[in-house]
């Protein structure tokens, strides 16, 4: 008979499909998605389980426990749940509720822990995966940034799949970042097998610190390395074999987003996000080589776990990721040069009250102001702030009541003085819904976003003149 005798034969094994380029280059994905899990992390959860058992430190009646955006979760759920384990996995809030499902369905017990956090704080995913596993009796953390065997899985079985489905003919691999498993393990395996002849590239978003970026939070899940500002020692997994690799090129999260979705409508492959950035850079490096390259890329997940997201046209609307529905007036018309608005004011967690007063003050309309974190690279004129460093927002009023109450003292810093973010907009989302959604809001202005980035500041007088010079 034809049949496997159970899930954990349908790991790995995944295809190469060729892609439709405008290169001369060969350029076939490697669709991680047709894994049985549904991502290339169910080689590792494989992998890292059956060294556990090996190495004594997984018994049965165990619990497994893991920290992850999700996918290695999902492989170490999907491998526990075969094998007879309990699972605990621990993911930040900015996970898709389609992975947080999946997990579930697979039995694990999802932890939901904010994200965002500095890896030194107790809530960190990654603190509370070690505490869980050193208080359950029987509890092995996994570990994918700091375990051998996630590395080892992908230069067992996703190198030598490359090498044997392109009979050799492989010249370059592009694969994003994340631990770094896949790019150094696979590109370990190549490189050794092809006499070096096989270039390494990692896929980065643009922000990210692999990439030299500067740290600060981008929209792709589960690729790169984000830097939180108050992070005092930034760790790098050691799963990440930097020496395997030959460049890394930065893809900005747009291009990606664009990358990923007309790949959907244009090749029937739905991927996920980190799989746009690794496309994109495959295009890329396919741009520049021979007729005779073989660029392979691999593609780590599905789009389905993405559909609330990177598929949802209102979520890319409102970051800014799409440029309007072809309604009119839209937010940017709202927000054009001659927006009543001042530019953007860039007070941060450490910004003095005193300070906060004065520049609020300066300002022609409004008296509210996003404030955004404090740190090493602090949002300015030159590195706008992303969504998820609107951190929080101060007024004019409320602080001039607060001080005169006696509740805050000039000298304080605002990080103690903060109400809630302000909202935000997209740059191409109609005005008239934004007005809609504004009205009632007791600081009257909202920020506006193109391509994840704060823009400006608009309050409902700027939608109204937009509306109005459109009537
Ligand atoms: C969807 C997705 N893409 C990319 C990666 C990065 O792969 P690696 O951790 O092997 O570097 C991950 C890992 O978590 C992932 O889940």
């Amino acid at each position: 008979m034809d049949v496997y005798e159970s899930a954990l034969d349908l790991i790995g094994g995944t295809p190469l499909v060729r892609l439709r380029t405008e290169s001369p280059a060969a350029v076939y994905a490697k669709l991680e998605y047709l894994s049985i899990g549904g991502s290339s992390k169910d080689r590792i959860g494989l992998r890292m389980i059956e060294q556990a058992e090996q190495d004594g430190l997984l018994r049965p009646g165990g619990t497994v426990v893991e920290a992850t955006s999700g996918n290695t979760g999902i492989g170490l759920a999907l491998v526990a749940a075969e094998k007879g384990y309990r699972s605990v996995v621990v993911v930040s809030d900015r996970a898709s509720e389609e992975k947080v499902a999946t997990l579930r369905a697979f039995g694990a017990e999802v932890v939901i822990k904010p994200g965002g956090l500095p890896r030194e704080h107790p809530d960190h995913p990654m603190s509370t995966a070690v505490r869980i596993a050193g208080t359950t009796p029987g509890g092995w953390l996994a570990n994918q940034y700091d375990n051998p065997a996630n590395p080892e899985a992908h230069y067992l079985t996703t190198g030598p799949e490359i090498w044997r489905q392109t009979h050799g003919r492989v010249t370059h691999l592009v694969s994003c970042i994340g631990t770094g498993g896949t790019i150094s393990g696979a590109g370990r395996y190549l490189k050794e097998i092809s006499g070096d002849a096989v270039q390494v590239i990692g896929a980065d978003p643009a922000s990210s610190v692999y990439s030299g970026g500067d740290g600060r939070p981008y929209f792709i899940e589960a690729a790169g390395h984000f830097l939180h500002p108050d992070t005092a020692d930034d760790v790098w997994p050691t799963s990440y074999h930097p020496e395997v690799i030959d460049r890394i090129v930065p893809v900005a999260d747009r291009h990606a987003l664009d990358t990923l979705r007309q790949l959907a409508c244009t090749q029937g492959l739905l991927v996920g996000g980190s799989s746009g950035t690794a496309l994109a850079a495959a295009h890329q490096v396919a741009a520049g080589a021979g007729p005779d390259a073989v660029v392979v890329v691999i593609l780590p997940d599905s789009g389905r776990q993405y559909l609330s997201k990177y598929f949802n046209d209102a979520w890319m609307l409102r970051l800014g990721f799409l440029d309007g529905d072809g309604s009119h007036p839209r937010v940017a018309d709202a927000t054009a040069p001659d927006a009543r608005t001042a530019p953007l004011p860039y007070l941060n967690t450490r910004t003095t009250v005193g300070e906060a007063l004065a520049v609020l003050r300066a300002r022609k309309s409004s008296g509210a102001a996003p404030v955004l974190p404090a740190g090493p690279c602090p949002a300015g004129p030159d590195r706008r702030p992303t969504a998820p460093e609107l951190t929080g927002s101060v007024a004019l009023a409320g602080l001039e009541a607060a001080v005169r109450d006696g509740n805050a003292t000039p000298a304080d810093p605002l990080s103690g003085h903060l109400d809630p973010p302000l909202p935000h907009f997209g740059h191409g989302e109609p005005a008239r819904r934004a007005l809609d959604e504004l009205t009632g809001n007791s600081h009257d202005t909202a920020v506006v976003l193109h391509d994840g980035c704060a823009l400006a500041l608009i309050t409902s007088a700027d939608l109204h003149g937009a509306l109005g010079s459109a009537r």
